[in-house]
């Protein structure tokens, strides 16, 4: 059965853009997975604590020798983490935040980042072990942020994920961006603005 992990991460709900984009991916993504499954992930309903010692120890304790407190420190990262076993493909909604990713992504990201787990340095060289899985990120931005504009390097969002999820081994990844909904705080039409978007992203499931 194939199987989407679909996460949110805009605390915005119902005035998102982001996160009208990835529902607008699940229900295309249905339509053409009838028997699959979708995993369901808002890192705005989730509580995720940034990391501790006691966190990265019990990570480095070896799996049988962990104690039940470490056990316990560890339970929401290993079920994060086996969301994206369990999953085929993710699409992932972001909100662009002071130029990088919203913190409960990163929160978020800091979690699924498991040696041992996700990644690998076994051998020396670093080795992702979330292979054979498609990302497609959707992201959105109140400014404009596209390549060869004057603000293209504070755009930390899409280098930094593409960087992140590459070392986890998630190399098949798909960026589509909704640059300037900050004209939707001055008057244009929603529905206007969302139209090539909704299209792009309808497009691109019928693709992959
Ligand atoms: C806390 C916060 C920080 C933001 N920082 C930026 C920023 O650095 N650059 C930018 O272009 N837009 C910024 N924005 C605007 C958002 O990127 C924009 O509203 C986008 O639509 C957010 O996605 P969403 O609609 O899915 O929440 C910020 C918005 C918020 C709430």
């Amino acid at each position: 059965m194939p199987t989407l992990l679909h996460i949110d991460s805009s605390p915005l709900y119902g005035r998102s853009v982001s996160r009208e984009l990835t529902a607008a991916f699940v229900a295309e993504w249905k339509a053409s997975h009838p028997d699959g499954k979708v995993i369901e992930r808002d890192l705005n309903a989730t509580t995720i604590l940034p990391i501790t010692a006691e966190w990265v120890g019990a990570g480095y304790t070896p799996e049988d020798a962990r104690t039940p407190e470490q056990k316990a420190v560890l339970a929401l990262s290993d079920s994060l983490v086996a969301e994206l076993e369990q999953a085929d493909e993710y699409v992932i909604g972001v909100p662009m935040h002071n130029f990088g990713v919203p913190s409960v992504l990163k929160l978020w990201i800091d979690q699924i980042a498991r040696a041992g787990k996700t990644f690998s340095y076994a051998d020396g060289t670093p080795k992702g072990l979330l292979t054979g899985k498609k990302a497609t990120f959707l992201i959105a931005t109140g400014g404009i942020y596209d390549a060869q504009t004057q603000m293209a390097s504070f755009n930390f969002v899409e280098p930094y994920l593409r960087s992140v999820f590459g070392f986890l081994g998630v190399t098949d990844a798909t960026f589509l961006t909704a640059g300037g909904t900050m004209a939707l705080n001055y008057g244009q039409d929603r529905a206007a603005f969302l139209a090539p978007h909704l299209q792009a992203v309808q497009t691109h499931v019928q693709t992959i």
